[in-house]
Order: C-alpha cells, then sequence, then structure tokens
C-alpha cells in the first residue's frame, strides 16, 4: 500500500458551526490558525493543528510545502450551477423567460453530441478549480449523456460532486423534451451507475414547474421516496413572469410551492433555486421539511429577478445555500457570489458578513447539501478538499491588505475585490489540481 502524504504550513481557517450575523463570530464557530501545519495523507486530512506541535510528529523527509502569507479554508462549494450553460453567460439584456427560450435552449441542443458534452465538462471543471470550487451541485442538459460526460470527467479528478438529467416533458423545443416515462427510466439508468459511485451523487433535476407535467413531478417524487439518499434541485419563485405562468398552470394548488409538495419533492436534500418571491408561510413550510434555497445573486442581479431577502429566510430558520447559478450568474467564482450578496444585502438593509459569506460557501453549504461528513471543514479524517487563497494576489490586494488589522478585515477584502488571482492553489482528494500562474499580478 502506498502511502501519500505531505504537510502544507499556512494561515489556516474552517467554521465548525454557524458563526451568526454579527461583527464577531459565535464563540467556538471559527477555527483559525496563524502560523498552522495541514497534514494530508491518501486524499485526507490526517491532523491540523500550530506548525509547531505538529512539526516533531512527521517522520522524515516528507514533503513540507510552506504557504506562509497564504490562507487556506475548505473549498468553495456551489449548490446552484448549469454547466451546460457556461458559453451563454452574459447574453444580454432578457429576463428569465425570454432569456431561457432566445439563448438558453438552443445552446442546451448541442449536448446531445457527447464529444462537445465531454469537451464542455472538462472546460468547466477546470474554470471551477481556478476559482477555488471543488464541489458543486450542477444541471446537466435533458440528455443522458451529459450526465455520463460529466460524471465521468468528475470522477476522473477525483471531485465531490452532485448532477442530474434535465427532466423536462413540456414548453420546450422538442430536442430536449423527455415524457413522463422515459425521463424517468433514464434517471433510474444514471442512478444506477453513479449515484454513491465513489465522491458522486444523483440529485433529480426536473427544471422547474412549467417544464414539467404532473406526471413527470409525481414520478420524480415517486424515485426520491424509494431511494431518500437521493439528492432534488430545482427552481423556484424566481421571476414574477414565471409565478404568473405558474399559477395558469397549476390552478388548483394554493401556490408555486405547494405544486412541488404535492408531488413529494419538498425534503432535507432538495434545494430550490431563488426563492425571492415567497411569503413567510411559504417560508415555514419550506423549513419545516428541512428543504434548502440557493440564492444566487449575480443572476438575481443580471435577469433582473428581484432581492433575495436573507434575513427573512434566516427568521424562519431556512437553509440558505450560495450558488452562482452561472449561466444565470455572471461569474463562476464563490467570491464574486458573495459580493454580489453583500450588494443585495445593502440594497435591502441586510448586509453580509465577511464570517456569515465563508462560512455560507463552506461549511453551510456542505451542510445543506448533507455532505459536511465529508467536506467542508478542515479537521482530522475529512476529505482533502481546500483552497489556498492569496491576499495579495494581485498588487492592488496586496496594498488593501497590507492595511488589514484583522483576519475579518482581509476576508471582506477577499470578497469584495478577489477574484480568480487571489486563488494560488486548488486541491481536491489530496492532490493539488490547481495553480495559479503568477507572472502577470
Ligand atoms: N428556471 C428554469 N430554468 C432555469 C435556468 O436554466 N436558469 C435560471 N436562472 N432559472 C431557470
Ligand atoms: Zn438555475
Amino acid at each position: 500500500t502506498t502511502n501519500d502524504s505531505r504537510v502544507l504550513r499556512a494561515e489556516l481557517m474552517s467554521f465548525d458551526s454557524d458563526p451568526g450575523d454579527a461583527d464577531t463570530p459565535a464563540s467556538g464557530s471559527l477555527c483559525h490558525i496563524e502560523d498552522g501545519a495541514l497534514w494530508l495523507e491518501n486524499g485526507r486530512i490526517r491532523a491540523i493543528d500550530t506548525f509547531s506541535r505538529i512539526e516533531p510528529q512527521l517522520p522524515p523527509g516528507i514533503e513540507v510545502i510552506d504557504h506562509r502569507g497564504k490562507l487556506i479554508m475548505p473549498g468553495f462549494i456551489d449548490s446552484h450551477v448549469h454547466y451546460v450553460q457556461l458559453e451563454i453567460m452574459a447574453s444580454y439584456g432578457r429576463q428569465l423567460l425570454d432569456w431561457l427560450n432566445e439563448y438558453t435552449f438552443p445552446e442546451e441542443c448541442r449536448f446531445a453530441n457527447r464529444e462537445h458534452a465531454e469537451a464542455l465538462s472538462n472546460a468547466f471543471l477546470d474554470e471551477m478549480l481556478k476559482v477555488g470550487t471543488t464541489t458543486a451541485q450542477v444541471f446537466c442538459s435533458s440528455h443522458p449523456n451529459s450526465v455520463d460526460a460529466f460524471f465521468s470527467a468528475s470522477q476522473k479528478r477525483g471531485l465531490c460532486m452532485l448532477a442530474g438529467k434535465v427532466l423536462m416533458d413540456r414548453h420546450a423545443p422538442e430536442a430536449l423534451t423527455d415524457d413522463a416515462i422515459g425521463g424517468i427510466g433514464d434517471c433510474e439508468r444514471l442512478i444506477g451507475d453513479w449515484h454513491n459511485n465513489g465522491r458522486l451523487g444523483y440529485s433529480l433535476t426536473p427544471r422547474f414547474a412549467p417544464t414539467s407535467t404532473r406526471d413527470q413531478m409525481d414520478a420524480t417524487g415517486g424515485l426520491l421516496r424509494t431511494d431518500p439518499s437521493l439528492w432534488l434541485q430545482t427552481h423556484l419563485a424566481e421571476n414574477t413572469g414565471e409565478l404568473d405562468w405558474v399559477a395558469e398552470l397549476f390552478p388548483g394548488s394554493r401556490d408555486y410551492l405547494a405544486v412541488y409538495e404535492e408531488s413529494g419533492l419538498v425534503g432535507p436534500r432538495s434545494t430550490f433555486a431563488h426563492g425571492i418571491h415567497l411569503d413567510q408561510e411559504m417560508r415555514a413550510r419550506l423549513a419545516d421539511r428541512g428543504a434548502n434555497l440557493a440564492f444566487c445573486p449575480s443572476s438575481n442581479l443580471f435577469l433582473g429577478s428581484g432581492l433575495f431577502d436573507r434575513q427573512a429566510a434566516r427568521e424562519m430558520n431556512l437553509n440558505i445555500t450560495y450558488a452562482s447559478d452561472v449561466g444565470g450568474g455572471t461569474d463562476l467564482s464563490g467570491l464574486a457570489t458573495l459580493k454580489a450578496g453583500y450588494q443585495v444585502g445593502q440594497l435591502r438593509g441586510q448586509p453580509l458578513t465577511a464570517w456569515q459569506g465563508f462560512y455560507g460557501l463552506t461549511l453551510g453549504n456542505a451542510k445543506a447539501l448533507s455532505l459536511d461528513d465529508r467536506i467542508g471543514r478542515l479537521a482530522p479524517g475529512m476529505d482533502a478538499d481546500f483552497v489556498v487563497l492569496d491576499p495579495a494576489g494581485t498588487s492592488l490586494m496586496a496594498r488593501r491588505t497590507a492595511r488589514s488589522q484583522s483576519l475579518s478585515e482581509t476576508l471582506f477584502a477577499l470578497m469584495m475585490m478577489g477574484d480568480d488571482r487571489a486563488v494560488s492553489e486548488t486541491w481536491a482528494n489530496g492532490q493539488c489540481q490547481h495553480r495559479r500562474d503568477n507572472f502577470a499580478a
């Protein structure tokens, strides 16, 4: 048996629980080690402590990578993103329903081709790793091929990924629609091949209520009841035009959420993207089921969907996750998601602290997605997925962070000014999977 082991020396930061919304993290919620050592062994974290306490325990000859001056935290998690929309990001000037018809659906037709799906899966994973994201919950297209391509590419790199085939049996081009029985059959095959296969998990993916018949949603709920270890992802209450359409299509349902409840789609492993136009009673129903919302601030601003009410969701103890929602989103970077989240919060009088933001990208998202037994924290036994951030990644950031008086100030500057240039390295499954070219900072 080979023993693959090394140590990284750097400033280390990881949350053990929700830091709360105050200016300082709730007591016991933060693990912060200024001169720390992260000891990796066979894809996992063997130990984490101060460098001076780890050093005497190290076997002779072990590789020690000196990252002093850099900040290591758990790899970022993106709870809602469409890999098949990578190349239609930044398509100008439409709100949701027109944007879907004009740009998104034609683009997703291209994923009938397996080679195209493979090329875009690899391009997407390269871009994710470049911005420090090591896990995502991903929409593929309606073609089963697009899911095989994505999972194969993820497995080759040893990444922890959730994904699923879009279920859509109406109100879309014929080249993209399945039917209630065929779509579910495809899911069963994909679940057999990929669900809980190594670090991969299957997420049932009815696109949203307008593009699925009641039969298709009922059948999806049936799969979820048969195997509660499956995940589910869809969209909810993003846009007012969408709300009107859902009310028209489902006149017997009391509201949009009820359409999903009636098919058994609302549970602790369900993530509903957007959830902007909800009332407190709907938030309470989501919270009672342990379901998650995905806050997608750059997408909500880009598509003009609305300003997510984070405070209202937190008052109901509703799980909030953070997501890019590319191609509706304008940036894959978790740092950019936090920046947009902060801006939305400012407009609502609910500014997002750096503590809450970085907790959300790491342990918060991991907990909401039931992945916190494996990822989201730097702790012994956890999978070795982490990001090495450089607070001086550009000359301008170096100026700003040289003035920081505290970790909180540095984190906030990273979330407002940071991009791929702040990501020095990204590690997943114990391996360095991205290293930044540093020649043009
Ligand atoms: N609602 C239904 N499909 C989509 C999609 O692809 N993107 C976004 N942002 N919202 C949706
Ligand atoms: Zn989406």
